[in-house]
């Protein structure tokens, strides 16, 4: 069993959650476009890094005619994705010794995952299980803008909590992060790797609740969604330092988290718009086998 990503890095909520919304249905075209995939064939594609599933779901979704398969090596995270995303195929393994034959599928994706493996193992897998004439798509997130409100900031209690936080978290000994590449570098590794027609293209999503594009119901899941990425973060530094925090200090952090995002629900269900939002810039690097 091997969980730590999703004990150490980031929770199945943050994970999970977040992509739902970032893989929206509303956004569908605007990646379509950058995918440049051939629907007219019967595809396999393989996701590499998936996490709790989100994104295989949308290919599932977006390429209704392909077979989709999902690999990780967070078993926690596998066990979410097989729980709650019927029509993929996910299993457990590693992105460096993929357990497919040469040549099995017509497309590989990741989203966020290239900066966390050796660019050597990252890129020759994928080519080697890809068929000749296969995509291989890489999705990075580059750049961020967060608007957030007076009303979602952090009151002087979690301040506190963070500043004790900070004297007790060691170092993440994780291998993580340890290959970032710019946007530069991306599409020259992936040509260096033997990939051809290399592209790059980038997605700008906006996440904003009060935006009259999001239905009600997204806008509450855009809220919550930020709610569980902060108590993700609590509870993973309370789980680090079970001695450190007392069980009230616990209790209290998630209070305040939950009582803050019920308020955003509540200011925006009578209408006061806060306009905050979350604007993800994804480069996806394309290249040719
Ligand atoms: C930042 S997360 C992204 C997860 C998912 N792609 C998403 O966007 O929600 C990075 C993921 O890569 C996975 N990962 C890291 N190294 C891996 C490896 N060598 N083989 C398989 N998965 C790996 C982690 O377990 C984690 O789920």
């Amino acid at each position: 069993m091997n969980n730590f990503w999703s004990a150490n890095v980031q929770g199945i909520n943050t994970l999970y959650y977040s992509r739902k919304l970032r893989f929206d249905d509303m956004f569908k075209e605007q990646y379509k476009s950058v995918f440049r995939l051939d629907e007219n064939k019967k595809m396999k594609i393989l996701e590499i890094g998936c996490g709790p599933g989100a994104l295989a779901s949308a290919f599932h979704r977006w390429y209704p005619g392909a077979e989709i398969t999902g690999i990780d090596r967070d078993t926690l995270f596998i066990t979410f994705a097989k729980e709650h995303e019927n029509n993929v195929d996910f299993l457990e393994g590693d992105a460096t010794a993929l357990p497919f034959a040469d040549e099995t599928f017509d497309a590989t994706v990741s989203n966020t995952v290239c900066e966390h493996i050796e660019p050597e193992a990252f890129f020759r897998e994928q080519y080697r299980v890809l068929k000749p004439g296969g995509v291989c798509l890489v999705l990075s997130t580059k750049k961020s803008i967060n608007v957030t409100p007076e009303c979602l900031g952090e009151s002087e209690a979690e301040k506190r909590f963070w500043e004790k936080a900070q004297k007790c978290t060691t170092p993440c000994e994780y291998p993580v992060c340890r290959y970032p590449m710019s946007e530069a570098e991306l599409p020259t590794a992936m040509e260096k790797y033997g990939f051809g027609a290399v592209s790059a293209a980038y997605t700008a999503i906006a996440l904003t609740p009060d935006d009259p594009a999001f239905s009600p119901q997204k806008a509450h899941e855009i809220i919550d969604s930020q709610r569980y990425s902060s108590l993700d973060s609590v509870n993973r530094v309370l789980r680090g330092s079970p001695d450190f925090f007392t069980k009230a200090e616990a209790q209290e952090m998630n209070r305040l988290i939950n009582a803050k995002f019920d308020r955003r629900i509540s200011q925006y269900d009578r209408g006061e718009k806060q306009w905050d939002t979350e604007v993800t810039l994804t480069m996806t690097v394309r290249g040719v086998k």
